[in-house]
């Protein structure tokens, strides 16, 4: 039974720095992927409220949408297409502090200004990502990139 989580406030370092523990407590004990995606996706959602945190989990030749909080999606995405398929196809984060500016964003919804993609490498391949989307411009930099490829680390595909 999970415990409530104890929701930060600070900087943004000290609220990963916060939440990364709490994570780790979360997912301890459960060896389900699809359960800890969907915890953490909500963890991440309770502590930040971006507009929409997910993953897609790579299924043959697309992005599949996975668990995630917010909105609803597009449920599937080609390699190198938008934001998510070219962190994808690049195996590496990409941040977009503009998204009408990233070459062939697809628009889940218009909602969204700005982006973050962190690819799940496991045996050099990339097996899912996590996407998270801002309703504001410039949400994301060097201290999300860091923190959130930590907090993906903690996923055992
Ligand atoms: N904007 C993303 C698509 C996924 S959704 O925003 C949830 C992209 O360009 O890859």
């Amino acid at each position: 039974m999970a415990e409530d989580l104890s929701i930060q406030i600070g900087t943004k370092k000290e609220q990963y720095e916060s939440l990364i523990p709490q994570i780790k407590g979360l997912l301890e004990g459960e060896e389900d992927i699809v359960a800890n995606m969907a915890n953490m996706a909500a963890a991440l959602w309770q502590q930040f409220r971006w507009f929409w945190v997910g993953f897609y989990i790579v299924r043959k030749d697309q992005l599949v949408l996975g668990p995630f909080q917010g909105p609803i999606a597009c449920t599937r995405i080609s390699k190198g297409r938008g934001v998510c398929g070219t962190a994808w196809e690049k195996a590496e984060t990409l941040v977009v502090p503009d998204v009408e500016a990233f070459p062939g964003h697809i628009a889940c919804s218009s909602l969204s200004r700005s982006e973050i993609v962190v690819p799940i490498i496991k045996d050099e391949y990339v097996v899912a990502i996590l996407d998270i989307d801002s309703e504001n411009l410039d949400t994301f930099d060097e201290t999300d990139k860091h923190y959130l490829e930590q907090i993906v680390a903690l996923l055992h595909f």
